[in-house]
């Protein structure tokens, strides 16, 4: 007998897989949450209440065969189940980034590569995919300077900027001991810093690799001026930081509660997502919104797009896949996400992305 196992089950099998190897300081580490992990289960939950109103009547193909395929940035993917950035993967996996990014290719899909990656960057782009490079403006802004020039110069399609990690201190999970990765004992706490030679860091002080507290919008046009990219903004929830985001020059923003990993209080994903969209329209229609945090099935994922998303981005999941599986993880929770995405598209009668419309969200969940 053969067990199909939904994306929300794949993921909790990953995850005991994945802890019953790792040390606890890793798995509390990955598993973390702010507070006392209300923004986290309320974002699992948000994503999973949103109902759909199906469609019927709108013909199809006789397979039955619908097109998950779109474009981010206008880069096109098979799927628009991208790869959150997510720090310190030589800890799921010894290949780290480049092992994920094989499944990214293989899937169709994009992925983010963390600043605290200890991946260089031409490993990561080895494998074919595209990818973003996601960037915690450092203390010493010549050192960002550096990093986003190289990402640029090794094929990165655009930035990730992140906004919303304005403390130097991680959360704890609740019930694990908080141990930094700074901190690990085999950690690769300064993996950022691969990216970087020792010469390049010659006259910084050791704390340079902290990130700045005080990154404000003039940060995205230097960074789009400095790299040549695009920048994306990440970690925005207010309707107002997100039109100002799109009026300060940047091309996206990334709906995120960073995994409900920095405010436990917070607003999540699914419910700040219409507001977010409304804004960013309102100055630009071109610009694209993004969305991740508790993203566990293909319903989620439909009905994220259908609210204004261009593309969602899973985290947690595919860190305990690639701990667990390696790149056959990681691709089965891409693989699964999308699978499930194409089935409720076609019972939505979407062939494809551009049919899911708000008007297949029920109405209780739009803001009036
Ligand atoms: C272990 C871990 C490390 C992360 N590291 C980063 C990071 O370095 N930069 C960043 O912008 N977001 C980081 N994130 C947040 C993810 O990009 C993403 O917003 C979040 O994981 C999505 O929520 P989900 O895990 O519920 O899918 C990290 C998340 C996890 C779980």
């Amino acid at each position: 007998m053969t067990t199909h196992l939904t994306s929300t089950q794949l993921a909790a099998e990953l995850e005991a897989e994945a802890r019953s190897t790792l040390p606890a300081h890793v798995s509390g580490y990955v598993g973390a949450t702010a507070g006392a992990g209300e923004c986290h289960a309320e974002g699992l939950a948000a994503w999973a209440a949103l109902r759909l109103v199906p469609r019927v009547l709108r013909g199809g193909r006789a397979d039955g065969a619908v097109d998950t395929s779109t474009a981010v940035l206008g880069t096109p993917v098979r799927t628009p189940v991208l790869l959150a950035p997510m720090a310190q993967q030589v800890a799921a996996h010894p290949r780290g980034e480049a092992e994920a990014a094989r499944a990214v290719a293989a899937a169709g899909s994009l992925l983010g590569v963390s600043t605290n990656t200890a991946v260089p960057f031409t490993e990561v782009g080895a494998a074919g995919a595209p990818w973003w490079y996601q960037v915690y403006v450092l203390r010493d802004r010549s050192l960002t300077q550096l990093l986003v020039e190289r990402a640029a110069a090794s094929g990165a399609g655009a930035l990730l900027l992140t906004v919303d990690t304005t403390s130097l201190t991680q959360p704890s999970e609740p019930g694990a001991a908080s141990v930094e990765p700074t901190e690990w004992p085999d950690g690769p706490g300064r993996a950022r810093l691969t990216a970087l030679t020792s010469a390049d860091l010659a006259g910084s002080e050791s704390g340079a690799a902290s990130p700045a507290l005080d990154v404000d919008l003039g940060t995205v046009r230097w960074l789009a001026e400095v790299s040549g990219l695009p920048v994306v903004v990440k970690g925005v929830l207010h309707p107002d930081d997100a039109a100002a985001c799109v009026e300060a020059g940047a091309v996206g923003v990334v709906v995120s509660t960073h995994g409900g990993r920095r405010l436990g209080a917070s607003v999540t994903s699914a419910e700040a997502l219409p507001g977010v969209v409304a804004a960013v329209r309102a100055v630009s229609p071109a610009a694209e919104v993004y969305a991740d945090s508790g993203v566990r099935s293909g319903a989620a994922v439909a009905a994220a797009l259908a609210l204004g998303a261009r593309a969602v981005f899973v985290g947690r999941p595919a860190w305990w896949g690639l701990a667990a599986r390696g790149a056959d993880g990681v691709g089965r929770v891409l693989g699964g996400l999308t699978e499930e995405l194409a089935g409720v598209m076609r019972q939505c009668g979407a062939a494809s992305v551009a049919d899911l419309t708000p008007d297949l969200v029920a109405s209780r969940h739009l803001r009036a």
